[in-house]
């Protein structure tokens, strides 16, 4: 098994409905570790950047602009298999199609507000791991 090291978005609507720690929980309970963490409210240009590769979707406008809607938390996560693992712990994109004890499922209203975003990929995390955070700012886990 690969410690592999994923990133987590913890979207204005759940922060909003007072999430975070119920969501904390799901990550830890699955034996991945929080390895740092931090509330942010994203401009304009953040949510941009962050989702440039989907700025020619029909949905670009709405997800920068629910994204800069209120706070989120940031998090990188480690652990056996994160990027899979998280994506199983969110559940599908669509909460309406995500498996029941899933983030999405019990946490996410619709696809526009859906709770979590988490990498789709190893190469992916690495990248947006390095849009939030800077190496200090990784904490290393040791026990
Ligand atoms: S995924 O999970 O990346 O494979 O999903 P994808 O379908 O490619 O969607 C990319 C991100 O856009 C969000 N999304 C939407 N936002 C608003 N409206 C609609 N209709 C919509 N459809 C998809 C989706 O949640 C993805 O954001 P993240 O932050 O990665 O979850």
């Amino acid at each position: 098994m690969a410690i592999e090291r994923t990133f987590s978005i913890i979207k204005p609507d759940a922060v909003a409905k007072n999430h975070i720690g119920a969501i904390y929980n799901r990550f830890e309970s699955a034996g991945l570790k929080i390895i740092a963490s931090k509330m942010v409210h994203l401009t304009k240009e953040q949510a941009e950047g962050f989702y440039a590769e989907h700025s020619e979707r029909p949905f670009f406008g709405a997800l920068v602009s629910f994204m800069t809607s209120g706070p989120i938390m940031v998090q990188c996560l480690e652990g056996e298999n994160a990027v899979l693992a998280n994506r199983e712990i969110m559940g599908a994109t669509n909460p309406a199609e995500a498996a029941r004890g899933t983030l999405r499922a019990d946490y996410a209203a619709s696809i526009d507000e859906n709770a979590v975003h988490g990498s789709d990929a190893v190469a992916s995390a690495e990248r947006e791991i390095a849009y939030f955070f800077s190496a200090e700012e990784l904490c290393a886990r040791t026990r």
